[in-house]
């Protein structure tokens, strides 16, 4: 009966949340909180950073232990070696960036309304890249997009996520963000929504499912403490669980997404490079 009770609010939840297409951001994002909040009373919203891993002491207590030694390390380094490496004009990075990258990666992904895009921080890195005559990392290539993020993401390490969202045209991205996270697909007819929201707390096949907010604040994640995924990876992996042909990394669809999903992470502080099962 009880479970019958929350299948039908979750329901609810769903069909006001995704044809509620007059709700700002703001209200979005709460709605959002006050659903987890009800399903979750027990835990804080700082707790959500660490995606699945709130529901299980045991997970937490390893992920710290692993976290002191954290077999990645190297890869970190690496990023943070071609972060100061200087390009062939002599320039570097950091001169891309407004106080040399530090608390940057908040403030991404953002709408550029000269571009009508959204730009998100590893689009920033390659127009980096090409600004300085050097070639563009590809956005899945975790051997150079991926490890210089795990470090220059982590130069806002401690900083709140602040997404930005002060235009027409940069809520008319977001909308389409929503849209995709609500949007059933594949042969399942799931949605993001369908696991992240309503499923939050419950298994798939043997893995916790976390909430959504959160979720972008610690990328690119090091799964099995070994395999770095950026989040546009992580996303391609969740499609091919719903058996849907994944969109392109680095590609507006995702981003759109990202600048919807990061929205919901608003306030709470990034912490980059983190292990994940
Ligand atoms: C069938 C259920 C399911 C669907 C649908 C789904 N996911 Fe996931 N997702 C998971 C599971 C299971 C994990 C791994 C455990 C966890 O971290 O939640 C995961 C992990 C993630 C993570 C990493 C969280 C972390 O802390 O490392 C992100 C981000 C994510 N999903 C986003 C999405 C997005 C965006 C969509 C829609 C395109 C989506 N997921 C669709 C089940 C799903």
């Amino acid at each position: 009966m009880i479970k019958v009770f929350i299948v039908v609010i979750n329901l609810l939840f769903l069909a006001a949340q995704s044809a509620a297409e007059n709700f700002t951001p703001f209200q979005d994002r709460q709605n959002l909180l006050n659903f987890y909040k009800k399903k979750f009373p027990d835990k804080k919203i700082a707790e959500y950073t660490y995606g699945a891993l709130m529901f299980s002491e045991d997970a937490k207590s390893q992920y710290y232990s692993i976290m002191q030694f954290a077999p990645f390390e190297e890869d970190i380094d690496n990023g943070q070696r071609i972060w100061e490496t200087p390009f062939t004009n002599g320039k570097y990075f950091a001169d891309c960036f407004p106080a040399n990258g530090v608390g940057e990666a908040a403030k991404y992904p953002l709408y550029d309304k000269n571009l009508d895009k959204i730009v998100t921080f590893e689009m920033k890195i390659n127009d980096c890249l090409e600004k300085n005559g050097e070639h563009p990392f590809a956005h899945d290539d975790v051997k150079t997009m991926g490890i210089i993020t795990s470090y220059a993401r982590k130069l806002s390490d401690g900083f709140p996520t602040k997404v930005v969202i002060n235009s027409k045209a940069a809520l008319s991205k977001y909308k389409k963000g929503k849209e995709l996270f609500f949007r059933r697909m594949g042969q399942l007819n799931l949605s993001c929504a369908s696991c992240h929201i309503s499923h939050a707390g419950n298994y798939f096949r043997d893995e916790l499912i976390s909430p959504a907010v959160g979720h972008t604040t610690n990328f690119p994640v090091f799964r099995g403490g070994e395999f770095l995924f950026t989040l546009h990876m992580r996303y391609q992996r969740c499609m091919e669980a719903m058996r849907v042909k994944p969109f392109r990394a680095g590609g507006q669809k995702l981003s759109e997404l990202e600048f919807f999903h990061s929205f919901l992470s608003n306030d709470l502080p990034l912490h980059s490079s983190v292990y994940r099962k």
